[in-house]
Order: structure tokens, then C-alpha cells, then sequence
């Protein structure tokens, strides 16, 4: 058996192994609460909504996908390689949905990730206030699933295979025992790139529909990143140079991983041959059009998921003179560092909660009445 190296600084996050039911049943356990989540979880009743109630969100808004762009065009990297100035207007319109379609279901995938990982964090924390975290998060990846699912199934029926490299990553990140391996992977950078992804889409969407969707995800989303934040407060300042070393390779690896493959034309092979194009071209092209430069400059935007992705870590403390190279070739650090602590997104997950807040607390009667059908 493989022996599990947990890194743990805070009683907080002390687990078992994932089979240890059995520690879950010592007495003592039960009163040993943290109650550093426990704001966390009280918020969860402000951001309620439901995918499936139209008071929140109404699936059956129209939007024509074989005419109009979910994306606009410019966001989308192809449309300035040489071998895509060929397809018709029509065709451009269909590659740029079936881009979102591809976007849209990596984001799907990522959220049964999410849900996954959450619930198998209850099987090994201790602490129940942080178990009660988890299964509030885990409450919460199952809606943006029913959401996403919906959204996908609506637009372009199906969704696209995960691709390999991101399929790979989550299932690490689902299957590891290791609690840093999940946290680091999970609420710090895939949700980072989630929080990039959505701000993204919600600033320049052109189907009213996902602007809503992604601005209600969001408001959960927001608190799963600030969970990630809280573990690194409690655990970063007391590493060991060792440790310190094991969970900043870890961090980068999966840094490396999202950057260069999930944006990487072989992730996204299964849309190309329709237009008569294979991944292959496409990639050559793209190695060509675009350099370490013109990513640096896309990287100035602060909604560039990257980008939040290495102020996440450099806010946390994992990127230090070490890595600190590694990450340098895409941004400027001491730019990042200058910044305030506010994260991209914050603002739209704000209004979102209090949009939120207004239906689910301007009336009392639907839920009274939800009451008595339910006694
Ligand atoms: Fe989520
Ligand atoms: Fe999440």
C-alpha cells in the first residue's frame, strides 16, 4: 500500500484515509468543530436559486445559434490563422457554437469534477465544520451540473467528450487522498480558471441566457475559491521548506497542465474534421501566430483566466523565488503583487447575491406554501 503524505498545519484539515469509515465514528470527533467555515456555510441561504425554477433562470429563452455567435468573434483564437479565411459565413458562425459547445461542456465536466471532489473531501476531513463545508459545496457543483447540463442540452443537445488532458487532471485531483492535492487543484485553480472562465463569458457573451447562467454560478463560486483561500492562510506560513517545495511543484504542475493543454488544439480535435480541418494544421498555425509575447499582452486583461490563476497562487503564497520564473514569462509579478486582493469576478458574484437576495427574501408566501404541500 502507498502510504498517504498529508500536509497538515491546521486541525481543521486533518482526514483519514477514504476507506476509514470507521474513524468517522469516534466519539470524540463529533465535538472537535471548526468554526472557521461556518460563515461559508450560513451565506449558502443568501445565494440560494434553483436551475430548475424559472423564477431564477428560464431555460426557454430563444437564441439562435445557426445565426448568431454565443462568442463573439474576435474571441475566438482560430478565426485568425490562415487555414480558417476559407469557411463561409455560415460555417464561421457554426465553428464559433460549436467552440462554446466545446467550452460549455469542459465546464460541464469540470463541475461533476467539482461535485466529485467535494463529496469525496466528506469521506476523509474529520473536522465537521469543514465535512459540513464540503457537503454545502457539494450541494452546490450538483446544481451548476443540473445548470450546465441544461444549458448544453438546450443549445446544442449533446455534450463533447472531456478532453484528455483535462479529463486526466480531474480525475487526479477526484481520486488523490491527499487533502493538499485537492484544495490546491480543486478550489484554487480549477475554480480559479472557472471564476476567469465565467467572468469571460459573462462580460462577452451575446446569448442573454449564459450571461444569467454565469453570473448565478458565480455567486457559489466565489465562496468555494474563498475556501481554498482560508486553507492557504492556515497552512502556507508554517511549511517547511520541504513541504513548502512539494505543494508549490504540485500548484505548478497543475498550472502547466490547464495552461498549455486546455487551450491547445488537440484538446479540442473532435470539432475540426467537420470543417474539413484537422488538429494537426490548426496546431502548426497556431504555433505560429501566436507567441510567448502575444500571450503575455492577452494576459494584461484582468479577466484572462490565466492570469487569475497566477495571482490566486502569488496571493496564497505558492509561487515563491523558486517558481517564480516559471510564471513570470506570462505576466508581470510585481504588477500582480501591487494589486488589491479583490479577485475578477467578485463584483458580478456580488450583484448576483443580491439579486438573489431579493427573491429569495422578498416574499414569504411561495416558501409557506412549499411548507404545507411538503407536510
Ligand atoms: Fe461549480
Ligand atoms: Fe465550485
Amino acid at each position: 500500500m502507498t502510504e498517504i503524505r498529508q500536509i497538515t498545519k491546521d486541525e481543521a484539515y486533518n482526514a483519514c484515509a477514504p476507506d476509514d469509515f470507521p474513524a468517522m465514528m469516534d466519539v470524540d470527533r463529533y465535538g472537535n468543530r471548526s468554526s472557521a467555515f461556518d460563515k461559508i456555510i450560513s451565506a449558502t441561504h443568501d445565494h440560494f436559486w434553483d436551475p430548475l425554477d424559472t423564477k431564477y433562470i428560464d431555460f426557454a429563452e430563444p437564441f439562435d445559434t445557426e445565426t448568431q455567435m454565443i462568442m463573439p468573434e474576435e474571441m475566438i483564437p482560430e478565426f485568425r490563422l490562415p487555414c480558417f479565411q476559407a469557411l463561409s459565413e455560415k460555417d464561421k458562425v457554426r465553428f464559433a457554437n460549436e467552440t462554446a459547445r466545446w467550452s460549455l461542456s469542459a465546464i460541464l465536466h469540470g463541475e461533476q469534477g467539482a461535485l466529485n471532489l467535494s463529496a469525496s473531501l466528506c469521506h476523509i476531513l474529520l473536522d465537521p465544520g469543514a465535512q459540513e463545508y464540503a457537503a454545502n459545496q457539494t450541494r452546490e457543483e450538483a446544481r451548476h451540473v443540473t445548470a450546465f447540463a441544461k444549458y448544453v442540452e438546450t443549445r446544442f443537445g449533446k455534450p463533447l467528450p472531456v478532453g484528455d488532458t483535462l479529463g486526466a487532471l480531474l480525475t487526479d485531483i477526484v481520486n488523490a487522498p491527499e487533502v493538499y492535492k485537492k484544495i490546491v487543484g480543486m478550489q484554487m485553480l480549477v475554480e480559479g480558471l472557472a471564476m476567469g472562465a465565467f467572468a469571460t463569458l459573462y462580460t462577452g457573451s451575446n446569448d442573454p441566457l449564459l450571461v444569467k447562467l454565469t453570473q448565478l454560478v458565480m455567486t457559489d463560486e466565489a465562496f468555494h475559491h474563498k475556501f481554498g483561500k482560508i486553507w492557504a492562510d492556515r497552512t502556507i506560513p508554517s511549511l517547511s521548506e520541504e513541504e513548502q517545495n512539494i505543494i508549490e511543484d504540485w500548484a505548478a504542475h497543475c498550472f502547466q497542465t490547464l495552461l498549455f493543454n486546455l487551450v491547445n488544439p488537440e484538446q479540442k480535435k473532435v470539432i475540426y474534421p467537420q470543417f474539413g480541418l484537422d488538429w494537426e494544421t490548426v496546431q502548426a498555425e497556431m504555433l505560429e501566430a501566436f507567441t510567448d509575447d502575444d500571450r503575455r499582452e492577452q494576459m494584461k486583461e484582468g479577466t484572462n483566466i490565466f492570469r487569475v490563476l497566477i495571482k490566486t497562487l502569488l496571493k496564497a503564497g505558492i509561487i515563491t523565488d523558486r517558481t517564480k520564473d516559471f510564471y513570470s514569462t506570462y505576466v508581470d509579478m510585481d504588477e500582480l503583487k501591487n494589486e488589491g486582493d479583490r479577485m475578477i469576478g467578485d463584483d458580478i458574484a456580488e450583484d448576483g447575491i443580491k439579486y438573489l437576495k431579493t427573491i429569495n427574501f422578498s416574499t414569504n408566501e411561495d416558501a409557506l406554501s412549499g411548507l404545507s404541500a411538503a407536510e
